[in-house]
């Protein structure tokens, strides 16, 4: 079988849908998260963020970082919006430089959240960090407190144009505007890292010398400071008094909380990062849920008093941090199995599914093997047909002209054949002009491909003449000629049987099946000879219905047909023909086998008659139907002795009674006993008596008269004479 091209289509399809489905898809949600730049409270932020995804499903970040370019961040910015990512997350570099990119991708209804620095917009979905500001303010509120409120004071800022660097300084100058004995002795442009803070102080012109605290506006910048103001060899004073502080407080080595913690610095101020909730305030917005504008971070102090506290929980905090991550990775790897399962289940079932289609297709291709099989047999059987059709409609015609030409070649003078040669010569031209007219038509048949014409047309039936006439002469001719029935349904052939066959036989004839089996009915013929191939009954079940009839079962019956087939053959004989000829046939052939026919029949008659006269002891009379009980007709002949004998004294028992008693009519019973036995039931009757008088005479002390009105016979007399008839003596003499 072939699939059908949508079966095809539809199947692959589903297998696609059902593979796609196993292979993990674009999220729902991508976050692009931009960092100005690359250190560690970054790292520590990034990492929180991480964590805070293992909490939702579908979410996916994507991280870059600018490292302190401004050019770098707005294009990587760009590439965000151009990528279609849902929200953005996003710390500019520089204010100025960076807004425009971040309003851009607001203008395009990407969600914003702003976080640790500003813009110099609006153009933000939402603001997450500490208040610089405050910090600024408060480290130097911390400072003057720790000066007493006298001393020099030096700055390190951040990155000029960030806006945690502009807030902070504002802060710290707030702050100790309080103090007017606390000068700020300059305050230096670093740019976060350590380096621009050692860098700041080497470049400076002025003096910094006595310089009590030191801000750093984080904590690296605090380190530099302190790293490059140490190195300072016009540094008059004490080293160890300078006292520094930072901002950040991060954990870790070397960090903020460590260094306040070795004394290296005086101060730190946690500035938090908290990217767990920067991402819940992001999944928020993504998911239309509640969530605020500005979401201040709260900020602590770091101080040698609880630099060891925060030091331990930090410990504590990245443990649990640890072992969240790898809880996370567990189930990770137990969602990745469970892919690789359903993949696995996926492909079984793609697999049972492409073997049930295999088996369909199996199926079909053999129920169209077997489709095709049958229609070969049943071409086979109708080109069978076909020719049986074409040969009978070829034989025919061939039959009535061979068959007559040849009767025609041994007739010495046509002249004075007349009106028979003249027949025959009818038939002759007749049948030339239809066999003509078939070539032509098989022609056709050939061009076309279509058999229904052809079918030339037999001969119309010429109307058959009534048999009962003829039956009725019959009985009384009945020793003169042996009856012939043909039944064939053209009629030259009917007329060409009947020329041949008429000099010998009595003929009469039948059209189809069933008008024969009426006439055979009807005339009791002593040969029936039947073609096959015929409208309203066949010649084969007309043949059945001979063989098994009451009248007509002992009639011989030749199929002469066009139905050369051996197959053929075993069909006619099978429905009890005895003899079977095929078209053409030799006249003389048939002639020689309706004789054979004839006289095996005759034979049977000669049997039955023979009377033993020589022979007289032989008991006669029961031997008469006992000879030949291997026939068929033995039935029909018993039922006919035991109704004669058990009947033999009464003289009025005529032959209407017995073929009543056998379902027989007058004429029927008459040609059936006579074909069987050569006598009439009369004779028959007759000669059953005397055979049975003369028995009686052998073997018992009756007297003549008592024995002839045993066996049926009215006066002695009649009876001695009927016996000397028969037996060519006197009963007396027995
Ligand atoms: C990290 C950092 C911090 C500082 C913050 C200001 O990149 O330099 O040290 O507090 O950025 O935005």
């Amino acid at each position: 079988m072939i699939m059908r091209p949508f079966l095809k289509t539809k199947l692959l399809f589903g297998l696609v849908l059902l593979l796609t489905a196993c292979t993990s898809p674009r999220p729902k949600y991508v976050i692009g998260v931009s960092q100005c730049s690359e250190d560690i409270w970054r790292d520590k932020l990034n990492n929180e963020l991480k964590i805070g995804t293992y909490f939702h499903d579908d979410v996916e970040l994507q991280f870059v970082s600018a490292d302190d370019s401004d050019e770098k961040q707005i294009e990587q910015i760009n590439q965000f919006i151009s990528d279609g990512i849902n929200l953005l997350i996003v710390a500019p570099n520089q204010v100025a430089t960076v807004s425009p990119a971040i309003d851009k991708a607001f203008d395009q209804g990407i969600p914003v959240i702003v976080f640790d620095r500003k813009t110099n917009s609006q153009k933000y979905t939402a603001y997450i960090g500490a208040d610089n500001f405050d910090m600024g303010r408060l480290m130097g509120e911390y400072i003057a407190t720790k000066l007493n409120g006298k001393g020099r004071v030096l700055e390190i800022m951040g990155l000029k144009g960030s806006s945690p660097a502009i807030e902070r300084h504002n802060g710290f100058e707030s702050a100790l505007k309080a103090y007017p004995n606390i000068t700020l002795v300059a305050s230096l442009q670093g740019d976060w890292t350590e380096e621009s803070a050692v860098k700041a102080i080497k470049d400076y012109q002025g003096d910094l010398t006595n310089i009590d605290f030191v801000f750093g506006q984080n904590d690296r910048m605090a380190i530099g400071a302190k790293k490059s103001l140490s190195s300072l060899t016009s540094h008059p004073s004490p080293l160890t008094s300078t006292k520094y502080c930072g901002i950040d407080g991060l954990p870790g080595k070397g960090n903020g909380i460590e260094s306040v913690r070795d004394s290296i610095l005086e101060a730190s101020y946690i500035y938090p990062t908290h990217g767990d909730e920067v991402l819940q305030l992001a999944m928020n917005i993504l998911e239309g849920k509640h969530y605020q504008k500005e979401n201040p971070l709260m900020a602590s102090l770091v101080t040698r008093d609880n630099a060891n506290v925060l030091l331990l929980q930090n410990e504590e905090m990245v443990r649990q941090g640890n072992n969240l991550d790898q809880l996370h990775q567990r189930s990770d790897a137990y969602l990745k199995q469970l892919g690789n399962q359903r993949i696995v289940l996926v492909l079984a079932i793609a697999f049972i599914f492409l073997l049930l289609a295999l088996m369909v297709i199996i199926y079909r291709y053999h129920l169209q093997k077997a489709r095709i099989a049958e229609e070969r047999t049943k071409m086979e059987r109708e080109q069978l047909d076909f020719y049986t059709q074409v040969s009978h409609e070829l034989r025919t015609p061939l039959t009535l002209i061979e068959g007559p030409l040849s009767q025609l070649a041994e007739t010495k003078d046509i002249q004075q054949a007349g009106a028979e040669a003249s027949g025959l010569f009818a038939i002759i031209q007749r049948n030339t002009h239809q066999l003509t007219q078939l070539i032509n038509k098989m022609l056709n048949v050939q061009a076309t491909g279509s058999i229904d014409d052809l079918n030339v047309g037999h001969q119309e039936s010429a109307p058959i003449e009534s048999p009962t006439k003829t039956a009725e002469t019959e009985q009384t001719h009945a020793d003169d000629l042996s009856t012939v029935l043909i039944v064939d349904d053209n009629a030259d052939i009917r007329a060409y049987l009947r020329t041949i066959l008429q000099d010998r036989y009595q003929v009469n004839e039948a059209a189809d099946g069933q008008q024969g089996l009426a006439i055979a009915n009807e005339i009791v013929p002593d040969l029936i000879v039947s073609d096959v191939m015929m409208p309203v009954m066949n010649g084969l079940e007309f043949c059945q219905r001979v063989k098994s009839g009451t009248a007509t079962s002992h009639i011989p019956v030749i199929l002469l047909t066009a139905r050369a087939l051996s197959q053929h053959q075993v069909e006619g004989y099978e429905s009890g023909a005895d003899a079977y000829i095929t078209k053409p046939f030799s006249a003389d052939v048939l002639l020689a086998r309706i004789g054979n026919l004839l006289k095996s029949r005759l034979v049977l008659k000669n049997l039955f008659s023979s009377t033993p006269q020589d022979d007289t002891t032989a008991p006669a009379y029961s031997s008469l139907f006992t000879l030949h009980s291997s026939l068929k007709e033995d039935s029909f002949l018993i039922k006919f002795r035991d109704f004669v004998e058990k009947n033999m004294a009464d003289s009025d028992l005529s032959v209407e009674t017995i073929g009543a008693e056998l379902g027989l009519s007058r004429v029927q019973l008459y040609r059936k006993v006579k074909a069987l036995t050569g006598q009439s039931p009369v004779e028959l009757l007759r000669t059953a008596r005397l055979q049975k008088g003369r028995e009686l005479l052998q073997t018992t002390d009756k007297n003549v008269s008592e024995i002839a009105y045993e066996v049926g016979f009215t006066a002695p007399s009649y009876f001695t004479k009927c016996f000397k008839d028969e037996f060519g003596i006197s009963p007396s003499d027995l």
